[in-house]
C-alpha cells in the first residue's frame, strides 16, 4: 500500500530523463529533504530509493520535533551517463518545475549528488529550495552544522556512559574524513578527545598529522579498541560481522544508512553497544537548514535546534533503557507518536512528547 501523500513521476522536459519527487507527509508542515541524483540501473529503483528516503525524512523531522513534513527528490541517471554543464542544468530546471508543481508542500536541499552551487540553479525557477551558497542568500554547506550535530550526540552517549558530556580524554574512531568527518575530528581534537582515524584517499594523512591523530587503514579501523566509532564514510558499514568484532561501547556517526540489515541494531543491543541511529546523529545539518531558510528562525535559533539533538539523544537513551527497547525502537515509536498526535480528532488529548 502507498504510504505516501503524494508522489509525481515526470520525464524532463527538457532534460528527458526521470524526474521523482516523493512527498512522505505534510502532517507536521510542508516536506523537505534533498535531492539525490545518482545512477540507477532502472528508473524504478530511483523510486524505490525517493519512496523510502522521503518516509526517513518524515521521522527524522518527527523525532526532531520539528514542523517539517518528509519529502525527497531523485533524478534516475541511467548507469554510465556524466552530464555536462548544460544537460545538468536542464535536469536542475526539470526538478525545479516539478518542485515548483507542488505549490509549496515540498522543498529540496543537498543530497548525494548534489551541492550548493545545484540549489542555486534550481533556484532560478523556484524559491522552495534551501543551502543555496551564502552569497545568494542560503545557509551553503551545510557538514559544519552535521558535525555539530554528530558531537551533540556523542556528548548525551559520552554521558549516558562515562558520567560526563566531555568528550576531553576519550577515545574515537573517525571513519571517513569528508567534509563531515574532518570538521569532526577537529571538533573532537580541540576538545581533546584521542583520535584514531581512517579514509580510503590517502590524501586525507594530512589531517590526520594535523590532528596528531592515529591513522589505521580502513579494514583495521572498525574493530578498534576505542570508546565510541565514528562512522562518517559511506552506508552499510555495521554488518553482522562487523558487529561481532566491534570493541568500542558506543556507535555514533553522521553516515547515513549504517545498517546493513535492520536486526542489526538489536545485535548491537545485544552486545551492549550503544547506537545512535544515523538519521538522528546527522540531522544537524538539514536542521540548521530548514530552520533558517523555511523556519526563518535567527542563527542563534537554529544553532539552539542543533545543540538540542544532545536532549533527543539523552530522552531517547532514557526511554530504550527504561522500556527494554534500542535506541532506533524509542526512535520510532517517538516518531510515530508525534505523527498520531497531529492526525488525531479535535478533543483528543496528546499523548506526552516520550
Ligand atoms: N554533508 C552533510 O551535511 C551530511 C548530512 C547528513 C549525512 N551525511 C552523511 O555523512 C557521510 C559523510 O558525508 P560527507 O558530506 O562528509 O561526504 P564526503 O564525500 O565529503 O566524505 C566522505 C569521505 O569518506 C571517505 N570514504 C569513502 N569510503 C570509505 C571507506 N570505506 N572507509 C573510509 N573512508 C571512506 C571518502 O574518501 C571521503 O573522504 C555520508 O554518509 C553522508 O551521506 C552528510
Amino acid at each position: 500500500m502507498l504510504d505516501h501523500e503524494k508522489v509525481a513521476i515526470h520525464t524532463g522536459r527538457r532534460s528527458r530523463l526521470p524526474v521523482i519527487v516523493a512527498v512522505h507527509s505534510t502532517a507536521l508542515g510542508p516536506a523537505a529533504g534533498g535531492l539525490r541524483l545518482w545512477h540507477y540501473p532502472d528508473w524504478r529503483d530511483g523510486l524505490t530509493d525517493a519512496l523510502r528516503l522521503s518516509a526517513a525524512m518524515t521521522s527524522k523531522f518527527a523525532v526532531a520535533g520539528l514542523p517539517s513534513g518528509g519529502g525527497k527528490a531523485v533524478v534516475a541517471l541511467p548507469e554510465g551517463l556524466e552530464l555536462d554543464a548544460e544537460r545538468r542544468r536542464d535536469v536542475l530546471h526539470d526538478v525545479a518545475d516539478a518542485i515548483a508543481s507542488f505549490g509549496g508542500a515540498y522543498a529540496t536541499g543537498p543530497d548525494v549528488g548534489t551541492g550548493p552551487d545545484d540549489m542555486a540553479v534550481i533556484g532560478e525557477i523556484t524559491s522552495h529550495v534551501f543551502c543555496r551558497p551564502a552569497h545568494l542568500g542560503g545557509s551553503g554547506d551545510s557538514s559544519p552544522h552535521t558535525a555539530q550535530g554528530t558531537l551533540a550526540a556523542l556528548r548525551a552517549v559520552s554521558r549516558r556512559l562515562y558520567g560526563t558530556a566531555s568528550l576531553a580524554g576519550r577515545s574515537l574512531a573517525v571513519v571517513g574524513l569528508g567534509r563531515v568527518g574532518a570538521g569532526l575530528a577537529r571538533l573532537l581534537a580541540a576538545e581533546g578527545a584521542a583520535l584514531t582515524v581512517t579514509d580510503v584517499d590517502p590524501d586525507k594523512r594530512s589531517t590526520a598529522d594535523e590532528l596528531d591523530a592515529v591513522w589505521r587503514s580502513p579494514d583495521e579501523i572498525l574493530a578498534a579498541n576505542v570508546d565510541i566509532l565514528v562512522p562518517a564514510a559511506l552506508g552499510s558499514v555495521l554488518t553482522r560481522q562487523i558487529v561481532a568484532e566491534l570493541r568500542c561501547r558506543a556507535v555514533v556517526g553522521p553516515a547515513n544508512n549504517q545498517l546493513a540489515t535492520l536486526d542489526v541494531a538489536d545485535l548491537l543491543h545485544h552486545r551492549d553497544i550503544i547506537w545512535v541511529p544515523d538519521h538522528v546523529a546527522s540531522s544537524g545539518g538539514v536542521i540548521n537548514a530548514i530552520s533558517t531558510e523555511l523556519h526563518h528562525v535567527s542563527a542563534d535559533e537554529a544553532h539552539a535546534r542543533v545543540r538540542a539533538i544532545e536532549d533527543t539523544v539523552d530522552d531517547l537513551l532514557d526511554t530504550a533503557q527504561r522500556c527494554g527497547q534500542t535506541p532506533a525502537q524509542a526512535a520510532s515509536e517517538l516518531a510515530m507518536r508525534r505523527l498520531r498526535a497531529v492526525s488525531a480528532p479535535v478533543g483528543t488529548p496528546a499523548p506526552s512528547s516520550r
